[in-house]
């Protein structure tokens, strides 16, 4: 098989703290660096002057090398945008998860093409930026049927997706939300499961409580689906405790915690995924990620790409607000983008680049990684290099 030698890279973060060459940080740095990378897979990480002999050669001229970023948590299956709502937030509108509604009905109305196109367009947007790996969510159908088709579109872009039938009750089970629990957690769940890795519940004021989020977690459990949720965005409701108790491998948002919440996630396999995307669109208080780490908590970072409170594919700009406003340093928060994320999704073939792993990374037009914060904004990805699938 073909070797091919990544070469002189001037930077090259591989979170891999035990590589000999590199500076035994977290993020595992060595300088002037080449990889050697076969298939699918790298084979070889080190200082250049050391590279083995190969079939071939590219020359990443002195640019820094990142994993590519590892996006835990979007939602791509939609009918439209939301554009005048988050004009009207802007003006001063409070955020309250109520404009999933309108997106339920343009989803329906969606041709299977349309949801397909829009979806595969977020994917390249995404890749343009440096991510390697996407978590796609159902949710935005909400009838067996929409989210079987929805479903079927996230296997079409990435082995991660998630059964979201409890996003919110929609509106034609309006005073029977007992029956639809019953459904999602019965037959929806039944015709998604197949070919699906997880399952989540928005469980938050507005969508489900935490006795509906734990019957229907425990559901996708018993066929087979791992499950993550949407915990402590609005209000604190004991859904980061449940997540916990479940072992979800992420509870995502994370708004509002208690001392006990963050204590019982240090004390946990389950990460803490911050979406800054969300806060910022959404002008909330951001999630307290330092206070997270401070704690002892793993802390991912996502996009949450969605077309209500989180319109971005952008990882770059998730660390730069990370950093901004999370106080994140900008080590941590390219570590959460990357390894963070896979912990997130409870992989350990990405997110780091080392012997063994998926030759998945990014290449970045400026001398260090720091540049992703300092430089907000900028695209600075100049390739994504990603392995299939
Ligand atoms: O993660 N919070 C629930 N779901 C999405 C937003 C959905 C929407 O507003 O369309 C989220 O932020
Ligand atoms: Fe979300």
């Amino acid at each position: 098989m073909t070797t091919t030698l990544v070469d002189n890279i001037g930077l090259l973060v591989t979170n891999d703290s035990s590589n000999d060459a590199g500076d035994g940080s977290p993020l595992g740095i060595v300088r002037d660096a080449a990889m050697v990378i076969e298939a699918d897979r790298v084979v070889w990480v080190g200082r250049r002057t050391r590279a083995p002999e190969v079939d071939s050669r590219v020359d990443f001229d002195r640019q820094t090398v990142v994993p590519g970023f590892v996006d835990s948590h979007s939602h791509l299956i939609f009918g439209a945008d939301r554009a005048d709502e988050f004009a009207s937030r802007m003006a001063g509108t409070p955020y309250t998860a109520g404009g999933i509604a309108a997106t339920l009905i343009a989803t329906r109305e969606a041709s299977d093409d349309t949801l397909r196109v829009n979806a595969s367009r977020l994917v390249a947007e995404m890749a343009s930026s440096g991510t390697t790996t996407v978590e796609i969510k159902s949710g935005y159908g909400l009838t067996t049927d929409d989210e079987v088709r929805g479903l079927a579109i996230a296997h079409e872009l990435t082995p991660e997706s998630t059964f979201l039938g409890a996003h919110v009750v929609p509106i034609e089970y309006q005073g029977r939300r007992d029956d639809y629990v019953s459904l999602v957690a019965g037959p929806m769940l039944d015709a998604c499961a197949a070919g699906t890795r997880w399952i989540d519940v928005f469980c938050d004021r507005g969508a489900f409580d935490v006795d509906e989020a734990r019957l229907i977690l425990q559901a996708g459990v018993a066929r087979g689906l791992l499950p993550r949720l949407h915990a402590h965005q609005l209000e604190r409701t004991g859904a980061v405790q449940l997540g916990v108790q479940l072992d979800a491998a992420s509870v995502d948002h994370c708004n509002h915690m208690s001392d006990v919440d963050v204590d019982a996630l240090a004390g946990s396999a389950t990460v803490a995924t911050v979406l800054p995307g969300a806060d910022f669109s959404t002008r909330s208080v951001y999630a307290d990620a330092r206070r997270m780490i401070d704690a002892g908590v793993v802390v991912a970072l996502a996009t949450d790409c969605n077309p209500g409170s989180s319109y971005t594919t952008s990882m770059p700009f998730c660390i730069a607000v990370a950093v901004r406003d999370m106080h994140l340093t900008p080590a941590e928060a390219l570590w959460s983008a990357t390894a963070g994320g896979a912990r997130a999704l409870r992989r350990d073939d990405i997110g780091v680049l080392a012997v063994g792993k998926r030759a998945d990374f990014a290449a970045i037009a400026a001398p260090s990684y720091v540049h992703l914060a300092y430089r907000p904004g900028v695209a600075l990805v100049t390739a994504t290099w990603k392995s299939a699938p």
